[in-house]
């Protein structure tokens, strides 16, 4: 397979920027949406566990309930799909045992022959010591997938917007999250920017490489 291009890479993240104004009559296309949903699917996260649902809300009532409760910003209901990055709240032997289970069936192996790579798992993100904060390790994945999702994105020209700016406890709420041993980590907007949005033209402000890349 060729790989794309460094100048096409590079174009497409600076293309990227935070989307302040979505144009809300433009929806992405299901295809286009469909191969993002892949993109998400194949994140990868600490131990492949995938300790996360992708909940997306393109219903117009949910995303106004959702955009009360995040600081009223204009992209939660203005872009076309909205993704809440949903994350366990506490890591489980059931859950590392569900996984386990699923690598065994993909890879046609019994899963007696993972019981080392069982015990390892639930020593450190059930009971050891990341198992006291296991809901910070799960969202360290979710941003994983939040940055593959928006550079994903960018490369189909889909314009996002990340958003921390929300009340994960209202969200669970209305999502029905809690019950289901879920909590929203980190949400993103996704669409078409709008002509208006004049953030889109602003320079990007970043550190000098030299300043922030060092090669030792
Ligand atoms: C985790 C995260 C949370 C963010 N939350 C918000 C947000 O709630 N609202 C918003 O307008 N921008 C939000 N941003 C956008 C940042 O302000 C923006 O990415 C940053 O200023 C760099 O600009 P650029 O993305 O346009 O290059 C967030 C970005 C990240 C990575």
């Amino acid at each position: 397979m060729t790989p794309i291009t460094r100048s096409a890479l590079l174009s497409s993240l600076q293309w990227r920027y935070a989307t302040k104004i979505f144009d809300a009559t433009k929806t992405i296309p299901e295809e286009t949406w469909q191969a993002l949903e892949e993109a998400l699917v194949l994140t990868p996260s600490s131990y492949g566990l995938q300790p996360w649902r992708f909940i997306i809300v393109t219903d117009q009532e949910l995303k106004q309930k959702l955009r009360a409760h995040s600081w009223n910003q204009a992209q939660v209901s203005d872009c076309s799909h909205y993704v809440v990055f949903a994350t366990l709240s506490k890591m489980s032997e059931a859950e590392i045992d569900k996984f386990i289970a699923h690598t065994a069936k993909v890879r046609g192996v019994s899963p007696d022959t993972m019981a080392g790579y069982r015990g390892m798992m639930i020593k450190d993100i059930v009971h050891g010591p990341r198992g006291q904060s296991s809901h910070e390790w799960s969202a360290r994945q979710a941003y994983i997938a939040l940055g593959n999702f928006m550079t994903a994105a960018a490369l189909l020209r889909v314009d996002t917007c990340p958003m921390e700016g929300f009340a994960p406890a209202e969200y669970d709420k209305i999502l029905g999250l809690t019950p289901r041993g879920f909590t929203a980590a980190v949400c993103c907007a996704a669409g078409y920017r709008s002509e208006s949005d004049k953030y889109a033209a602003l320079p990007k402000v970043r550190f000098d490489l030299e300043h922030v890349v060092e090669r030792i």
